[in-house]
């Protein structure tokens, strides 16, 4: 069994610490603030942009996850997250002679700056037109240069649980741009967790993951379709479409994790996004409030 750190443990470490914990694991959860954190999870206040309070790490780990999210979308506050947060967990590690196994840094599809609908993975260029990708791009160089066996799992945009900004859109028919088509790519939390403790479990890593479900899918077509299993109106298109804009995202392949034997529990939006309607009618009004995603 693994003695695991969650560095950055939030939606999706807790996520994935609940489930390597109830597998026989040993899980430390790092954060500020550790008070919300699951019982399964030992709790490990720091901050990981102050590397005099990573001293106190556990010893004797074999799998660092590295999970933080940047508290603001500032560019000092990304550079502070990623790569420097990144940079000070591996110089914590090394100092006191840890021998990792894998270590996991969850990046983002925004390292890809292509917008012109085409279709990019693994092997595509990255070259980010934007501070946010930059930032995430400089945090995979820290981790390649690590001295043990790592990859960064490039997700894609995260819905799930208590993430239903998209669905509250479609609920109050804020009008939906349809021209041009804009692609987007979508991952359920659940199966962040899930990709992530396969990912541990595997012989030899691949340096990058593409982490999006199977299906890019026009926003358009993904609001049409909460309205309609909502039984909400669909949202109108707004009164001046700049239909020239050159914007029309990308396509994310995921065939590497694919054929790294992941199956998804939510394969598309359709399923997870049916999921969570089901459950936000079921909820009592004052649970139906919550604002990612
Ligand atoms: N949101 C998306 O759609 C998306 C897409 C692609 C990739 N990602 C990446 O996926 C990962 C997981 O995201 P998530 O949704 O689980 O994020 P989250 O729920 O916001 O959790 C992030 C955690 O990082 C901790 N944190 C932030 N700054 C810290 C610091 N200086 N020191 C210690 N802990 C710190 C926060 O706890 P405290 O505030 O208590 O410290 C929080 O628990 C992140 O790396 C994110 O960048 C997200």
């Amino acid at each position: 069994m693994a003695r695991t750190l969650i560095a950055g443990c939030g939606d999706v470490g807790c996520a994935l610490g609940t489930r390597l914990a109830a597998h026989g694991h040993e899980v430390w959860g790092l954060r500020r603030d550790v008070s919300a954190l699951p019982p399964a999870i030992r709790p490990l206040a720091a901050d990981l942009t102050q590397p005099a309070t990573l001293r106190d790490l556990p010893s004797r780990l074999e799998w660092v996850i590295y999970a933080a999210a940047a508290p603001a979308r500032t560019d000092a506050a990304y550079r502070a997250t990623y790569p420097d947060g990144l940079a000070h967990v591996i110089s914590a590690l090394h100092a006191t002679g840890q021998d990792i196994s894998k270590l996991i840094f969850t990046s983002s599809t925004g390292v890809y700056g292509q917008d012109d609908g085409s279709w990019v993975d693994e092997a595509s260029p990255t070259d980010p037109t934007s501070f946010t990708g930059s930032r995430m791009v400089d945090a995979e160089n820290v981790l390649r240069n690590a001295p043990w066996p790592s990859t960064s799992v490039r997700f894609g945009g995260i819905y799930g649980p208590g993430r239903t900004r998209l669905l509250r859109r479609a609920q109050a028919g804020e009008p939906i741009a349809r021209q041009p088509p804009r692609w987007t790519n979508r991952v359920h939390r659940d199966d962040c967790a899930g990709i992530l403790e396969h990912l541990l479990t595997l012989d030899r890593l691949a340096a990058h993951y593409v982490a999006v479900d199977d299906e890019p899918s026009k926003l358009g077509d993904v609001v049409d379709f909460l309205c309609d299993r909502a039984g909400w109106p669909r949202a109108p298109a707004p009164p001046h479409e700049d239909t020239h804009s050159g914007a029309r995202g990308k396509r994310c392949r995921n065939r590497l994790l694919r054929a790294s034997g992941y199956s998804f529990r939510f394969p598309t939006f359709r399923q997870g996004y049916a999921e969570l309607i089901d459950e936000l009618e079921e909820a009592p009004p004052s649970l139906r409030d919550t604002q990612r995603g």
